[in-house]
């Protein structure tokens, strides 16, 4: 059996290492790297440090706006799905390259089979939720990690090819710890070794993109930073509009050159100098370039908290029994709420102070999202399934 699968941002590196790792077993894999992720630390660290297989392809799309970037993606999936004809696509997650991805294929009689199905944030205003409600709608195997997706999906009326299968991450993550423990020195580069510590990530357009939140959840970091060092990596869509903002930038307009070729946040906070909107930045504060799997493992494992509005990190949190405070309104990982282990504070300065002051702390810790064998689930469920009632479904409908 034939795949193709398509990968092009951060976490679906993670996903893809560990199905590709079971999956070429027994099949043939085709893998296209869309390119939507590109800097070395969002992408080809990666590839270098967890073993995934090089790209077959890559498309490098490059950033852009939502239309021109998927419209990019479709054009060079749609070229490599005609060259391969494979039986299978496989796409992952809600990103634009899950979307391009199933779209392609589907406009090709492809079947397509998504891993990480049924996830619903009820936003439409977010892009993600588009790209997995559309995704879902066009997928002949829907790989769910939780019994509550599979639940959504039927709400949806997709009841044929759902396989609650449990979450891929969760193997990746079983890995990338016992290898982090060995490999990693990050606590020491950092110096938070035998400290307690927070480690934060934004990167959700909805912060990102609106300086009122994103200064909402600077402040708040800003604060905690005075009682506890906070780690920050900061995603390149975070750092351009930091920069923006004047924040964590060097005010003079050479200085701000100068930092668009050398990255301005490896490791160094910045002085109160450089900072214009928050009052001060304290040094414990510490911004760092995105860090590879590894490392960023290693700093979830021994963090007192993670404050994150990353759905992958939320996870990751619970599975190592790490408090999550998630600096979104909503989440789609929520049985982490209901545990009591994850605490929604949207981007309210006062409400993440509270919630990492004095969020819960639970006892209780269930099994959630599958085992650690969600992979071999995915590939059974590929080999097993009937492609042929799929398509004929399809065409009835
Ligand atoms: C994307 C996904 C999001 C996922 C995230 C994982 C969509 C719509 N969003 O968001 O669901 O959670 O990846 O990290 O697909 N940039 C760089 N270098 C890079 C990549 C991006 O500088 O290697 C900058 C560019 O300015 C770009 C911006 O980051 O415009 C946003 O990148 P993009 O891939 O469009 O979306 P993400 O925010 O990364
Ligand atoms: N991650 C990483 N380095 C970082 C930040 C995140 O390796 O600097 C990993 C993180 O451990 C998780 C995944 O990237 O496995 C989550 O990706 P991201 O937050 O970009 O996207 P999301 O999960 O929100 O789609």
């Amino acid at each position: 059996m034939k795949i193709v699968t398509i990968v092009g941002a951060r976490p679906q590196f993670i996903k893809a290492a560990a199905v590709s790792r079971v999956l070429r077993q027994t099949m043939r894999e085709i893998l296209i790297h869309t390119g939507q992720h590109y800097d070395k630390n969002m992408s080809d660290v990666f590839f270098d440090e967890i073993g995934i297989p090089a790209p077959d392809h890559n498309l490098r799309v490059g950033s852009g706006s939502h239309a021109a970037q998927t419209a990019s993606m479709l054009t060079g999936i749609d070229a490599v799905l005609l060259a391969e004809k494979p039986d299978w696509v496989l796409v992952y997650g809600d990103t634009n390259s899950t979307l391009a991805g199933a779209l392609a294929a589907a406009k090709r009689h492809i079947p397509v089979a998504h891993v990480e199905a049924g996830l619903r944030s009820f936003n439409r205003r977010m892009p993600e939720e588009i790209n997995r409600v559309v995704t879902d709608h066009l997928s002949a195997l829907l790989l769910c990690p939780s019994r509550s997706a599979v639940k959504n999906l039927a709400k949806e009326g997709i009841v044929h090819g759902v396989h609650p299968v449990g979450d891929v991450m969760a193997d990746a993550l079983d890995h990338a710890v016992k290898r982090a423990a060995g490999d990693s020195t990050v606590l020491d580069t950092l110096g938070v070794r035998d400290r307690p510590y927070l480690l934060a990530t934004v990167h959700r357009a909805e912060n990102t993109d609106d300086p009122i939140r994103l200064k909402a959840i600077l402040g708040a970091l800003q604060k905690l930073s005075e009682q506890e060092p906070v780690v920050f990596p900061v995603h390149p869509r975070t750092r351009k509009r930091l920069m923006e903002l004047g924040i964590a930038n060097p005010k003079s307009r050479e200085t701000r050159d100068k930092s668009k070729t050398c990255p301005a946040f490896r490791g160094i906070p910045p002085s109160a100098g450089q900072v214009q909107n928050l009052s001060r930045v304290s040094r414990d504060l510490k911004f760092t370039d995105p860090l590879g799997y590894l490392d960023m493992v290693r700093l979830e494992k021994s963090a007192r908290m993670i404050l994150t509005d990353s759905g992958g990190i939320q996870k990751e949190a619970y599975w190592l029994g790490v408090p999550c405070v998630t600096l979104r309104d909503e989440t789609e990982w929520t049985e982490t709420v209901l545990t009591g282990w994850n605490t929604l504070t949207g981007a309210s300065t006062a409400a993440i102070l509270h919630a990492v002051h004095h969020g819960p702390r639970p006892k209780r810790h269930p099994a959630l999202y599958g085992d650690g064998h969600a992979a071999s689930r995915c590939v059974k469920a590929l080999r097993t399934a009937d492609v042929r009632g799929q398509r004929s479904k399809g065409s009835e409908a």
